[in-house]
């Protein structure tokens, strides 16, 4: 097994933005938006207190889902700590919460045997030493310091928390770096040195792209890390290297249009939307991960969760055509989407058609064919009387009463994997 491949074959996970932010509740970004100066941004971590915290009911809720995997911001651009440091008082800690609450949630993955990922950001507005750039909230601050800033200092720092969090939590599964821009790439980071040390402390883990380079170029370097990261849209297509050969990726998404709690933002997704993304993505050999962003007292809003039963309740049923699955070698059919493990190949069908589903050079391919929701029968059908022209297609007929309107799923059994 490559230490790739339980990603791979697990596709859908929990990304979780959360921090000091969720108070004023606009978004992660906040600090940086209203340009808000360290006094007004300091009262929210001197009130930081999420009572309502409990990481086992998060678990539940993505467990649920059928997520296999969650990964959580344990530092967000703003700065501030989810997680105990040697190096900084900037840690919840050090709010009226008490608490290291990346170990909490960390006890709870394994309790239920969900895989983590630890998100780092790589900008950092609370840092002395970071730069005052075009991000910082202190940008049009006229005292900026910024000639007395040591970046090699924040550097430290910033290997020095790695180091931490990929020391004290024993084996952590994902290292998502938050980001690259301008001249802050690559080596700026000391990326390699980086990786070498993520690398000798968790051999297994998996480390996303955003520290800089390009997976799909002919040698990236060394910390190009496993996996693309398209954010807020699905590749329009699968993803391949230099030498054509598939490239993993995870399209992360929000729920709404936020990825931090932003509590006026209702512009939530259906269940439809997020099941159909998520077939998407497996359909072209990608991951999904979708975003909650628990509020300040520590909760998953109530529109998340019941969008999340909701996709839950269909993956409880359909899973099969997700976990372990990917492209078929097959076009996009009209009617909406296959995807395929060896010999099952499961047709998702988003659009109810009139009369029979048509499977385009299918014919004399295909053994048996089921619901996956419950295992009934599919009728499957050559040259029917209506279309006996059409001689490479098979054609479905599905029973009334049997559609489901988020996506209908049929397994089909080949004579022989498609090639
Ligand atoms: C961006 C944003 C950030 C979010 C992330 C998720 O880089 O800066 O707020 O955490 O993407 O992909």
């Amino acid at each position: 097994m490559g230490k790739i491949d339980w990603f791979s074959h697990a596709r859908f996970g929990m990304f979780i933005h959360w921090g000091i932010y969720a108070i004023p509740a606009r978004g992660e970004w906040v600090k940086s938006v209203e340009c808000l100066g360290d006094e007004v941004y300091d009262q929210y971590f001197r009130e930081f207190n999420p009572v309502r915290y409990n990481p086992r009911e998060w678990v539940r809720v993505a467990k649920e889902a059928g997520q296999k995997y969650i990964v959580i911001t344990t530092k967000h651009h703003d700065g501030f700590c989810l997680f105990d440091s040697a190096l900084t008082t900037y840690t919840a800690l050090h709010t009226p919460v008490r608490k290291d609450l990346i170990r909490e949630f960390v006890e709870a993955c394994r309790e239920e045997g969900l895989r983590i990922g630890f998100y780092y950001s790589l900008l950092d507005w609370h840092h002395p030493h970071y730069p005052v750039d075009e991000f910082h909230p202190q940008r049009n601050k006229e005292t900026q310091h910024t000639e007395s800033r040591d970046f090699s200092q924040y550097l430290t720092y910033l290997h020095g928390q790695v180091q931490e969090l990929l020391t004290n939590y024993g084996k952590i599964d994902i290292l998502w770096l938050d980001f690259s821009y301008g001249a802050l790439s690559g080596e700026a980071w000391r990326a390699t040195e980086l990786v070498r040390m993520i690398r000798k402390l968790q051999p297994d883990i998996l480390l996303n792209n955003r520290l800089g380079g390009d997976l799909r170029d002919e040698n990236p370097p060394e910390y190009a890390g496993d996996f693309l990261t398209p954010e807020q849209i699905i590749p329009p297509e699968a993803v391949t290297n230099a030498k054509g050969q598939p490239i993993p990726w995870e399209a992360c998404i929000t729920l709404n249009n936020h990825w931090g709690y932003c509590a006026s933002d209702k512009a939530y997704k259906s269940p439809k939307q997020i099941i159909r993304a998520l077939v998407e993505c497996v359909s072209k050999n990608g991951n999904l991960l979708v975003n909650v962003g628990p509020n300040a007292w520590g909760e998953f809003p109530e529109e998340a969760v019941n969008i999340l039963k909701e996709v839950g309740r269909w993956m409880q049923k359909n899973g099969e055509s997700i976990y372990g699955c990917g492209a078929a070698n097959l076009p996009k059919p009209e009617w909406g989407r296959y995807t395929q493990k060896g010999n099952k190949l499961y047709a998702h069908i988003f659009e109810k058609p009139i009369g029979y589903v048509p499977l385009r050079d299918l014919a004399g391919k295909v053994r048996k064919a089921r619901l996956l929701a419950d295992g009934s029968e599919i009728r499957l059908l050559q040259k029917p009387w209506n279309a006996r022209e059409y001689e490479h297609y098979l054609f479905l007929e599905i029973p009334e009463n049997l559609w489901d309107e988020n996506d209908t799923v049929v397994e089909l059994e080949l004579e022989e994997p498609l090639s």
